[in-house]
């Protein structure tokens, strides 16, 4: 408890799933939470949060905010700044999913999923970076995939989006390690959120049976990585990619 008192943290797509449980954790460890979401505050998960945040003593910002929009994101981080006048943890956690054959993905399904995982990373990046930099510290946490490094049937788009992350992460923390600014990455395996239930019932019951534990993963197994990657415990981490997946990747 308290690893994260006094800090401002953004998390994106906090409203739900993975990036919920990462806003609640953070604020349990004494953390302010801007919740940056694309759906309205008053969608019950979005509420859910909001009131979780809320007893814990801690602040939440809640910005309605699509990461792929340039204009929104510049203003989710005024907002940010406004409110809270410092920005300490980045978390790049919004993202989206659709399946389909590489020959017969609409191409619009590759251009939104690559804006909102890829294009949406860097835009909270790009206009967060200067205060961190600015003010001499701060922790971007981007989440990734395992199929970022072994790709998967029916999810080219999608998986091109997550090695994408996973190289921006590797780069950009190379240029910013020295102004301590520490870029980590998480790479979780398929959990129980939405997002996996959006899937095909063939996919995952293909995915489960590669998997060496033999289940998927549930939100509250992926949740620690990001509190220990953004507290004082993870000083000597940069650049490194952190792999909840119950081994579907084994690097
Ligand atoms: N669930 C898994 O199996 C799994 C595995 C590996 C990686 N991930 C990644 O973890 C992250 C969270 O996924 P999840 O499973 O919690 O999904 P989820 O669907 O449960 O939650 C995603 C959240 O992101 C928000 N969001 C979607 N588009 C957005 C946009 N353009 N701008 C802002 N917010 C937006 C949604 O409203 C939602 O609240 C994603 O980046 C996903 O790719 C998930």
């Amino acid at each position: 408890m308290n690893r994260l008192t006094g800090k401002t943290a953004i998390v994106t797509g906090g409203a739900n799933g993975i990036g919920r449980g990462i806003a609640e954790a953070f604020a349990k460890e004494g953390a302010n939470v801007v919740v940056a979401d694309i759906t309205t505050r008053e969608r019950a998960t979005a509420v859910a949060v909001i009131e979780a945040i809320t007893q814990t003593g801690r602040s939440v910002l809640y910005v309605q905010t699509d990461v792929a929009n340039e204009q929104q994101v510049q203003a989710m981080v005024d907002a940010t700044l406004h409110t809270f006048g410092h920005i300490d943890i980045l978390v790049n956690n919004a993202g989206i999913f659709t399946q389909s054959l590489v020959e017969d993905l609409p191409v619009a399904d590759w251009d939104r999923v690559l804006n909102v995982n890829l294009r949406g990373t860097f835009l909270c990046t790009r206009f967060v970076l200067p205060h961190m930099l600015a003010q001499g510290s701060g922790r971007i946490i981007n989440i990734a995939s395992q199929l970022g490094y072994i790709g998967g049937r029916e999810v080219a788009h999608y998986s091109a989006s997550k090695g994408g992350v996973i190289a921006f992460t590797k780069a950009l923390a190379r240029e910013v390690a020295t102004r301590n600014v520490l870029v980590n990455g998480i790479a979780p395996g398929p959990i129980l959120t939405d997002l996996l239930a959006s899937e095909t019932e063939e996919w995952k019951s293909a995915k489960l049976a590669e998997l060496p534990i033999g289940r998927f993963g549930e939100v509250s197994e992926v949740v620690p990585t990001a509190v220990f990657l953004a507290s004082d415990d993870a000083t000597y981490y940069v650049g490194q990619i952190l792999g909840p997946n119950g081994g579907d990747v084994m690097l």
